[in-house]
């Protein structure tokens, strides 16, 4: 199925009524510059990750910012996580700067604030794969929160690593860049990953899931090093990708009993900032020295052009340009936007959440 129109995105400009019924994509894009408020396009009533588990030693508490809220992070004698608005509610001066012991928070200014009088706003929080996650209230009463997502594994043991990088946009650019699927032979140029030669026709079967969807398991591009690399295994190797609200991608390569699994999360700082947190585990290539180095410094140089390319694109985006979603390559990035506007609508509402793709859909691009 080929989508042949353009849409013209002016950047910045919230549609008043976006969602599937116009059957178009809807815009929503947003520019770098806006202020946290409720339109500033981000979703709450969601987990995301706040601070890698390694940033907090002991008693320590720190700093992290979530969707403009600011937060102060720690673990209490128990080795419980928690989160705080790093805000006093005596007189609001940052929380980060008062003394811990595992039980009590003493402020910097007036030392232990009154409990039953004085209230700290208070987070959901919880640590799993190596971050603090945190969860942020949406604006309606609070209801049951779900636990906070993990990563999948497969089998034990496993090697993991973590990377990220900030990029000075908002979060709605990092996300249509993360599922762009056309700019790899452009940006990610590497003789391991992929030349401009090696672009050819791709079509895959894209399909719905609860709150986003799922390119089908399918026989990974050939023209990639690391999945020929894997072919030394010389069993069947399938990938599966997926695209979840708020912010997540999942990746998963299975070959025999061997998995490699990713999840690569954007995450709003503000309203103008985001940063891209990617989290992968494995069990292929374990007799293989120095394998997390390698992997580590691959997946540097990746996020790095990435990272690259959004501080160019935030220069022009500074100018509020009209922008487009073309074709078949951008499908997902208007899913994201229909997404988040059924999401957006259901809560409102009440009803359950109408979801945008009917069924399977076959897209094709070059890349
Ligand atoms: S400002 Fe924190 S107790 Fe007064
Ligand atoms: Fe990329």
């Amino acid at each position: 199925m080929s989508d042949a129109t353009e849409t013209k995105l002016k950047a910045g400009e919230r549609d008043p009524n976006p969602g599937a019924e116009k059957g178009g994509p809807q815009s929503g894009v947003q520019n770098s510059g806006q202020e946290n408020g409720p339109n500033d396009g981000l979703l709450r009533g969601f987990w995301y990750p706040a601070l890698e588990s390694h940033r907090v030693n002991g008693r320590e508490l720190r700093r992290a910012m979530l969707l403009g809220v600011p937060l102060v992070v720690g673990r209490d004698a128990q080795g419980q996580a928690f989160a705080l608005r790093d805000s006093c509610p005596h007189r609001g001066i940052p929380l980060s700067y008062a003394q811990f012991d595992g039980r009590t928070i003493e402020c910097c200014y007036h030392g232990k604030f009154k409990v039953e009088r004085i209230f700290a706003e208070s987070f959901p929080c919880e640590e799993h794969d190596g971050y603090f996650w945190v969860h942020i209230p949406g604006p309606a009463a609070r209801g049951e929160v779900p636990p906070a997502p993990r990563l999948p594994v497969y089998s034990e043991p496993y090697r993991i690593v973590r990377l990220s990088a900030d990029l000075p946009c908002h979060v709605d650019h990092g996300i249509i860049g993360l599922m762009d699927p056309a700019h790899g032979p452009f940006v990610h140029q590497a003789w391991w990953w992929r030349s401009r030669r090696s672009i050819h026709e791709k079509e895959k079967v894209f399909e719905p899931i609860p709150n986003g969807f799922r390119i089908r398991a399918h026989a990974p591009s050939a023209n990639s090093a690391f999945y020929k690399l894997l072919g030394v295994y010389g069993e069947p190797i399938t990938t599966t990708i997926e695209f979840v609200l708020p912010n997540m991608r999942f990746e998963e390569i299975h070959c025999g009993p061997r998995w490699f699994s990713s999840r690569t999360t954007v995450t709003p700082v503000t309203a103008s900032h985001c940063r891209i947190d990617f989290c992968a585990a494995w069990n292929v290539f374990r007799w293989m020295p120095f394998m997390v180095q390698l992997f580590s410094a691959f997946g540097r140089t990746f996020i790095e052009q990435d990272r690259r390319t959004m501080v160019q694109q935030a220069e022009g985006l500074k100018h509020n340009p009209h922008l487009m979603l073309i074709d078949d390559a951008d499908r997902p990035a208007k899913w994201y936007f229909q997404l988040k506007a059924a999401h957006l609508k259901a809560k409102q509402t009440g009803q359950p959440m109408q979801h945008p793709i009917p069924g399977p859909v076959t897209l094709r691009w070059r890349s």
